[in-house]
């Protein structure tokens, strides 16, 4: 039985499984995340580590924690996980697909909606004393009913926002790598390229990975290729949009307004200019944030670290080392 890290307090019975299957379980007690050191300092004891996307494990770290045997992210991304070099070490890598994409597409869709319908800048204006009257012509927003919807990456969470926007009688434009055509077909997505998606949609939602191929994958050009009232929503992960050039596109008012859960840093300091516009709206990476769904993802995670320290191969793994630590 091993000694299993948990970086997080979490919801859900996911340390009673790690408990019931015999590991001695250390929960990080903090309400941040343990810093590098601390991390370094827990894993280098530790078989098994349960982590959030807020715990960078890079080959250094790795190459500290001899003992350990599996990373399980209590996430879908892990782009915090160098997987490639935990591969290398011998060491699982694991996320929680299937358990957060309706979830998170709630949240983009409410995104949508609220940077449409200006309700998260109405309801400032209403606290400050600014609702002085039933007014004709103001907060007036696009209506997203009937609007063309962009999506960019048609994976879970992308398949569940166009499953929304079918109630919302959108037409959905999917700009995506790999062509599924009966998903298409059934969902009534059109897929096109993404230049085209940008030309056309009133709203973009991107539900990319994160990684070398998708790290500013909208930038200057792409803001510029937009229409002049489309409103971007990203509950991917903030490097897939070159914020510089977002704020530049708002600053010039070359896009309607964006709806971001995601950005770079995070947290964004609440100085940053993004902060400074009336039609930008930025959440607390909170997509997966309801109670039943971070329980899932946590128990998710836990079950990873019972089958890899058990000797087995985890049910959700994102490398596959050639020696596993301790068999496999
Ligand atoms: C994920 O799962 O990748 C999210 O960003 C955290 O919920």
């Amino acid at each position: 039985m091993g000694r299993v890290f948990v970086s997080r307090r979490v919801p859900g019975r996911a340390v009673e499984l790690l408990r019931e299957a015999g590991h001695a379980v250390d929960v990080w007690p903090g309400e941040l995340p343990p810093d590098a050191d601390a991390l370094r300092e827990r894993l280098r004891e530790a078989e098994g580590a349960l982590t959030m996307v807020t715990d960078p494990v890079g080959a250094d770290l790795l190459a500290a924690a001899a003992r350990l045997r599996v990373v399980a992210n209590m996430a879908v991304g892990y782009d915090n996980i160098d997987a490639a070099a935990a591969a290398v070490a011998g060491v699982w890598a694991t996320n929680t697909p299937g358990v957060l994409h309706e979830t998170t597409a709630d949240l983009a869709f409410a995104l949508l909606l609220a940077a449409a319908r200006r309700v998260a800048e109405s309801d400032r204006d209403a606290r400050a004393g600014g609702w002085r009257t039933w007014s004709p012509t103001a907060w007036l927003g696009p209506d997203p009913f009937g609007a063309t919807l962009g999506i960019v990456g048609l994976g879970e969470i992308g398949r569940a926002v166009a499953r929304r926007a079918r109630g919302f009688d959108m037409t959905v434009l999917a700009a995506t790598r790999t062509p599924r055509p009966d998903v298409e077909r059934e969902l009534g997505v059109e897929r096109v390229a993404l230049p085209e998606l940008l030309a056309r949609a009133g709203f973009v939602s991107l539900h990319v990975p994160f990684g070398p191929d998708t790290e500013g994958l909208i930038g200057a050009a792409e803001f510029a290729a937009m229409r002049e009232d489309a409103i971007l929503v990203n509950t991917a992960r903030g490097g897939v949009v070159d914020q510089e050039a977002l704020v530049a596109a708002l600053r010039a008012g070359a896009i309607g307004g964006a709806a971001l859960d995601v950005t770079v840093p995070e947290p964004l300091p609440a100085d940053h200019a993004l902060f400074s516009f009336p039609n930008v709206i930025v959440t607390p990476h909170i997509g997966s944030a309801s109670h039943a769904t971070r329980a899932r993802m946590a128990e998710m995670a836990a079950r990873n670290v019972v089958a890899a320290l058990a000797g087995r191969t985890p049910p959700n793994p994102v490398n596959r080392p050639p020696a596993p630590r301790g068999g496999a």
